[in-house]
């Protein structure tokens, strides 16, 4: 099958270009490169042999995006990831969210209708879920008044592709992520984030190795067993292979409904301080880290049903905390390695 993967040279995105190829399948990228560097595609190429076609633009642009599509209307599935994603910058700056996450969503619907691109996989994410009233969470819980305009904006975004879908003709599956993190085991693809990371493992990764001084705990008063905020990590491989099930599925026409959505999570739920554990344990490195008051916006305790996937999908998350932990690390080593020569 031919797939479309928006963002593909960026951090989830690159994992999932390669296990689409694992599978046999032909990749076309499309990627603004806000977030991610071209480069990337070369290390793609050097897990999987095949470099895959990429063309740099902005799916903002409605014309471009056009244009492309009368390209390659022989497109067969798309997954969607390109989206900024940052919590703290999306309250800062709401429209930038807003225009780029939803126009570029609504330029590609507009196309896949006029070219006859069947099938969607959306980048959707647990943040729709809020502080769930009930754990495990399940793809019926209510969807919670979003936290920030990034969390709105994946809100929106199902919203978006629910009504499209209700005129026939396209289907869609979202996929709610819960924490993505690791990398793949080559340690030639991971997650780049541009200047101080927002997110828990690369904050850890980059104080371990001397970037940062020390990482800062928000909070340790939570209602957990030691106090620090629960998440459900998930390794990004597992996560990328599950995006290829989700194309595959609607390609094949194995959907029960025209939209649905998934849970991409292990299960499993882990503090800060057990992430730390892990990572300590792994990396044979002391991390520097001390306990601060809460992070604005944070929920206490979230972690994923994810029977509704591993009985429709037929996926399952298998890698361990420690897997995660440990090939974040070798990442880093690697970065490391390479700005040193
Ligand atoms: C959030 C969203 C997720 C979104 C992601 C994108 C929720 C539940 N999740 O993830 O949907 O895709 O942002 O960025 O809203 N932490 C520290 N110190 C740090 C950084 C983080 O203690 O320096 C803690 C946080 O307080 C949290 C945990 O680590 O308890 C994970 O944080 P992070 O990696 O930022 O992810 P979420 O906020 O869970």
């Amino acid at each position: 099958m031919k797939i479309l993967v928006t963002g593909g040279v960026g951090y989830i995105g690159s994992h999932t270009v390669v296990e689409l190829q694992k599978t046999g399948h032909e990749v076309i990228i499309v990627d603004n490169l806000s977030n991610s560097k071209i480069e990337v595609l070369d290390q793609i190429e050097k897990i999987s042999g095949i470099k895959p076609e990429c063309e740099i633009f902005d799916l903002e642009d409605r014309t471009k995006t056009k244009d492309f599509f009368k390209r390659h209307a022989d497109i067969e599935g798309i997954i969607h990831f390109a989206a900024y994603k940052a919590v703290g910058e999306s309250v800062d700056f709401p429209l930038k969210y807003y225009r780029n996450n939803l126009v570029s969503l609504i330029n590609i619907l507009e196309n896949m209708k006029e070219f006859g691109v069947e099938n969607l996989v959306f980048s959707s994410s647990c943040t729709v879920y809020g502080q769930p009233d009930e754990l495990p969470v399940t793809e019926n819980a209510p969807i919670k008044v979003a936290m920030s305009p990034y969390g709105n904006t994946k809100q929106i975004s199902e919203e978006i592709i629910r009504d499209t879908l209700r005129n026939g003709g396209l289907k869609a599956i979202a996929l709610r992520y819960f924490n993505p993190i690791g990398a793949h085991e080559s340690a030639l693809i991971g997650e780049l984030p541009l200047g101080v990371p927002s997110n828990l493992m690369p904050f850890i990764t980059q104080t371990a190795i001397g970037i940062r001084k020390q990482l800062s705990v928000f909070g340790d008063d939570y209602n957990t067993p030691d106090g620090t905020a629960i998440r459900d990590y998930i390794h990004v491989v597992d996560l990328a292979d599950a995006h290829v099930i989700a194309v595959e599925r609607m390609v094949n026409n194995k959907g029960k409904k025209d939209f649905e959505m998934f849970n991409l999570g292990t299960g499993n739920g882990f503090s800060v301080l057990e992430v730390i554990n892990s990572f300590e344990k792994t990396s044979q490195t002391k991390l520097n880290y001390q306990i601060v008051g809460r992070r604005a916006g944070d929920v206490e305790v979230v972690y994923a049903d994810t029977t509704f996937a591993n009985e429709e999908l037929g996926w399952k998350a298998v890698k361990t905390l420690d897997e995660m932990t440990l090939s974040a690390w070798n990442w880093e080593l690697a970065l490391k390695e390479k700005n040193n020569n």
